[in-house]
């Protein structure tokens, strides 16, 4: 990790509101749920309240316990952190419902900093980096398939993932648009080579609200290091995935429990002092 505090406040700071302005940007939630009934909200919102209820009345909560609740739920919104809180806290059974259907690769989070459009490198390529770019060159090959065995050409792997200093581009200040962010189109066997470099683990910013209730609650505040990715091919179910790093001491208690053991990958030490890591994906076809 970074031993310049300076820069990593700074990061920390942004990181939240920058994240929500994506949000903002790039999904349109509303739209999707326009149709929704009237049920299916009354239903969501009272088992919702009901849980809240329970834990009142269990944990006999105060009004000062109440009022700061309200005074943090404010400030989890001014801080822009709510993308944040959610996919950490929230998102992992969210996947975890909507995909267990799926006979092919597993998938697990997106997270708050997945940008779409990044620059496209082919089927064999480097990721966008800075010269010199710190951190161990990585060489990354696979496949995507469908379930049906097929290897899937002209499929899109989005690979995007933080730096050797735990930060995303687009969303910590001071790292060029786009840097280790890339899309990858596989080859007509549906093969892919991607090389970049390993990330390090990722630290929760601790300057914000979500920061404050690590701290409060006595938590930690790390993600393993980890590769994001998106992989879609037409007539298939697009595959959220990440991958991550054997050896990690976050593996088993990632703050945001999206580490699933298929989900390991085993890189290969190489040498000239590299890794190189295959690994591939299964993609579902779309259901009937
Ligand atoms: C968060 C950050 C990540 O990089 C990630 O993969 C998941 C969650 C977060 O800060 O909420
Ligand atoms: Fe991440």
């Amino acid at each position: 990790m970074s031993v310049d505090t300076t820069h990593e406040v700074a990061t920390a700071a942004a990181s939240g509101a920058s994240a929500t302005e994506r949000f903002h940007t790039d999904k349109s939630p509303f739209a999707a749920v326009r149709d929704t009934p009237p049920e299916r909200v009354d239903a969501l919102a009272r088992k919702v309240l009901a849980a809240v209820h329970a834990t009142i009345r269990e944990e006999r909560v105060s009004y000062d316990e109440y009022n700061a609740l309200k005074a943090w739920m404010i400030n989890v919104g001014e801080d822009g952190e709510w993308p944040l809180f959610l996919d950490v806290w929230v998102e992992h059974v969210v996947e975890e419902v909507n995909t267990d259907h799926r006979e092919g690769s597993k998938g697990t989070i997106e997270g708050p900093y997945y940008v779409p459009d990044a620059p496209e490198r082919g089927a064999r390529g480097t990721i966008a980096m800075r010269d010199g770019e710190a951190g161990t060159p990585m060489l990354w090959s696979g496949q995507v398939t469908s379930t049906h065995g097929s290897p899937l050409g002209g499929a899109v792997v989005e690979l995007w993932h933080a730096d050797s200093d735990g930060f995303y581009s687009q969303f910590a200040p001071g790292i060029p648009e786009w840097n280790l962010r890339g899309t990858f189109t596989t080859d007509e066997q549906g093969r892919f080579e991607i090389t970049s470099i390993r990330p390090a683990p990722y630290q929760i910013p601790t300057d914000g609200s979500c920061g404050k209730l690590i701290a409060a609650a006595g938590w930690h505040a790390w993600r393993p290091a980890h590769l994001h990715v998106k992989v879609s091919a037409p007539g298939h179910e697009l595959l959220t995935a990440q991958l991550y790093f054997p050896g990690d001491e976050h593996n088993d208690d990632d703050i945001a429990d999206a580490v699933k053991p298929e989900l390991m990958l085993a890189p290969v030490d190489q040498p000239d002092g590299s890794i190189t890591v295959d690994y591939g994906f299964v993609l579902d076809p779309v259901r009937a």
